[in-house]
């Protein structure tokens, strides 16, 4: 089997499984006072302190969740939640992640005021476009991706961050699709931020980077304002109540360590091969059209988002699929029906070449084979897609 779809989900790394499953044979609450309580909270305190060195930030920060959709929305609700009396608009760039895209929508049925941003041709969020939005009257929040998880751009983060304490506006950053992938540091992009404004939450999720599905955490600043979504036991500063999943949060750390300390050179392995790909695939079906940012350098190193003009999504993953190939469509697909990207829409393109995009995704177990592999499918697959009376 080829598996290009690495940015839906990746290989539980076996230092993380290892670990994971040690720490899970273990008995102990770790708010509990007795010692076995104590032991299983000096590991999860122990992995909090690790997963804090890898994303740049204090350990009392990292509010551990259930994964990526879980930390945007105690990010987004959380801020909306506690916003002061007058502000009402949260700032939405377009292309977000529907984990994004769907809570803000669940705000403004509550009468949450939009504001969106539009990208430019490559998905990148604009900073003035942004800065804009975030000096509308009112503005209680915003919200913006680090790197697309479609079409995998780069946006400007420090910038964004910059753009949102200047305007004295707490913002949250997705950083699913980025961490691991690209340097990241929460103490870098916070800067000298005033309490309360620019960046205050960055969410990750531990199934990106070979963690197991179910970790994930919300980086919150220590001077952040941010209404819980669970109450309990108040664990986690009030913030994330429940009985702490010690084994998720050793196995999560572990996986955080290597993904960083692999960063750098994963980035150069991963873009060489993403490279070859995007260039052998062009070489054999002419149309093809990479999207997203041409640049190498602007977008994540494991990401090939490509137009096959004519050819539906459904289709070409079909004959991949039956070649061995695992891609998508980089599209949420609802009990079985494709919806066309809204990402690629946004970079204004048509609803139908919204439908015939294919999104490879490289990660850690990647290898020429895999390139070799779509290579060797491609041409055949979209000419029988593109003209089926062929
Ligand atoms: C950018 C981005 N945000 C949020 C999510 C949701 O994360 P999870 O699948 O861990 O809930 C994803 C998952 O694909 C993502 O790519």
């Amino acid at each position: 089997m080829h598996y290009l779809d690495h940015a839906a989900t990746t290989d539980l790394r076996p230092e993380a499984a290892e670990v994971w499953l040690h720490v899970a044979g273990e008995t102990g609450n770790a708010s509990s006072t007795h010692g076995a309580g104590q032991h299983a909270r000096r590991i999860l305190e122990e992995s909090r302190e690790r997963l804090a060195a890898a994303l740049g930030c204090d350990p009392i920060e990292v509010v551990l969740t259930s994964g990526g959709t879980e930390s945007v929305n105690l990010a987004v609700q959380g801020l909306w939640r506690s916003r002061a009396e007058g502000q009402d608009a949260i700032v939405l760039p377009d292309g977000e992640h529907h984990a994004t895209l769907d809570t803000v929508a669940a705000l403004a049925a509550e009468g949450a005021r939009v504001v969106p941003v539009a990208l430019d041709a490559a998905g990148r969020i604009p900073v003035d476009g942004f800065s804009a939005a975030l000096a509308t009257e009112g503005a209680a929040a915003a919200t913006a991706l680090v790197a697309n998880n479609e079409v995998g751009t780069v946006n400007d983060a420090a910038a964004l961050a910059e753009a949102a304490s200047d305007a004295g506006t707490p913002l949250h950053l997705d950083a699913v699709a980025a961490f691991g992938h690209l340097p990241l540091s929460f103490a870098a992009l916070r800067g000298s931020a005033p309490p309360g404004a620019g960046l205050v939450a960055l969410s990750v999720a531990g199934h990106k980077i070979g963690a197991p599905t179910g970790t994930g955490a919300l980086v919150v600043a220590r001077t952040a304002r941010l209404a819980p979504l669970v109450h309990g036991g108040g664990q986690q500063r009030g913030l994330r109540s429940g009985t702490q999943d010690v084994a998720g949060a050793a196995a999560f750390a572990v996986a955080a360590e290597l993904a960083v300390a692999e960063q750098a050179a994963e980035a150069a392995r991963l873009g060489a091969l993403r490279d070859r790909l995007v260039s052998g695939i062009r070489e054999r079906v002419d149309s093809a059209e990479l999207l997203g940012d041409p640049d190498p350098a602007g977008r994540l190193p494991g990401n090939a988002h490509l137009l096959f003009p004519g050819a539906p999504s459904e289709s070409l993953l079909f004959l991949l699929d039956q070649a061995g190939i695992s891609a998508s469509a980089g599209s949420a697909c609802q009990a079985g029906i494709a919806e066309p990207s809204h990402v690629v829409q946004a970079l204004g393109r048509s609803e139908a070449e919204a439908r015939s995009v294919i999104r490879f995704t490289l990660g850690r177990t990647s290898s020429e084979a895999d390139v070799d592999a779509v290579l060797a499918a491609i041409g055949d697959a979209y000419v029988r897609v593109s003209h089926p009376g062929r």
